[in-house]
């Protein structure tokens, strides 16, 4: 599919469609579940074939049903009433402007937002995004597939910030802080904690505290909110363009 014209025209629509995404996030509280969606439609990016990445095709059934978006349908719902309004905006657009809100709603750091994403109906096969029950060795071997570091592993994973996991869904239960709905650096201040009642913490996340390399981003992001909002801005900002190149 061609790439949307970003005229000032589309511009208008994408602050328009901003001020409404802003208002259907906090008055349903569902920044999590729009941050998992924008996170899924970029995280299947693969730099060698420049195939995946942030291009929409999550809305597409034979995606949406793979195992690791279980329950995101209703975050794409949600998306399309905005579309809706705004049709000119492309799918890969609205899911990363939904990710951006959400971080920015709930008090995480403003990430800069370009648009220009085309949409495309190709869905990548199962199996490119990280398995919860894995170690920190597929953790790198799935994001420098992407094009990632190490840096942008610990610090994405602080989106874990936000939401919960649903048995339903996941098998997993439980949110990972106290405030689920708030966008802070709590995630690392509980990983470094050990096991809380109530708390989730996945095999993915524990192992973060396992490899010497991540485990210094988790204890520099448990004691430095700033350092880890800086860090996960350039890092959100990067997962939401790969294979992107604004112009
Ligand atoms: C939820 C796995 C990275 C954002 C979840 C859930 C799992 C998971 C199993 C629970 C889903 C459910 O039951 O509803 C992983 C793994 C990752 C990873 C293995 C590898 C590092 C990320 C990243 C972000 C992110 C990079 C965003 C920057 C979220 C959010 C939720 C979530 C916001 C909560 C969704 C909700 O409340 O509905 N993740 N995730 N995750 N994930 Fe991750």
């Amino acid at each position: 599919m061609a790439a949307p014209i970003v005229n000032a025209e589309y511009v208008k629509e994408i602050n328009k469609a901003r001020g409404d995404l802003r208002s259907i996030i906090s008055s349903k509280n569902c920044a999590p579940i729009m941050l998992r969606l924008a996170w899924h439609d970029a995280g299947t990016y693969d730099a060698q074939s420049k195939t995946g990445g942030p291009n929409g095709s999550i809305r597409n059934e034979e995606e949406y049903t793979h195992g690791a978006n279980t329950g995101l349908k209703i975050a794409l719902e949600l998306c399309e009433g905005v579309k809706a309004k705004h049709p000119k905006i492309t799918y890969a657009d609205l899911y990363q402007l939904a990710g951006v809100v959400a971080v920015e709603v709930t008090g995480g750091p403003e990430i800069s937002f370009q648009p220009g994403r085309k949409d495309s109906n190709v869905c990548p096969r199962e199996g490119r995004l990280p398995d919860a029950k894995k170690d920190f060795q597929h953790l790198r071997d799935v994001f420098y597939r992407m094009g990632l570091s190490d840096k942008d592993i610990v610090a994405l994973s602080g989106g874990h910030t936000l939401g919960r996991a649903h048995p339903e869904r996941s098998g997993f239960d439980g949110p990972w802080t106290q405030e689920p709905l708030k966008f802070d650096n709590s995630y690392f201040v509980e990983l470094l904690k050990g096991e809380s009642e109530g708390l989730l913490k996945l095999p993915s996340d524990k192992t973060l505290l396992e490899d010497p390399e991540f485990r210094r981003y988790v204890e520099l992001y448990a004691k430095d909110e700033d350092a880890f909002f800086r860090d996960y801005a350039e890092s959100h900002k990067k997962l939401s363009e790969l294979g992107f190149n604004p112009n």
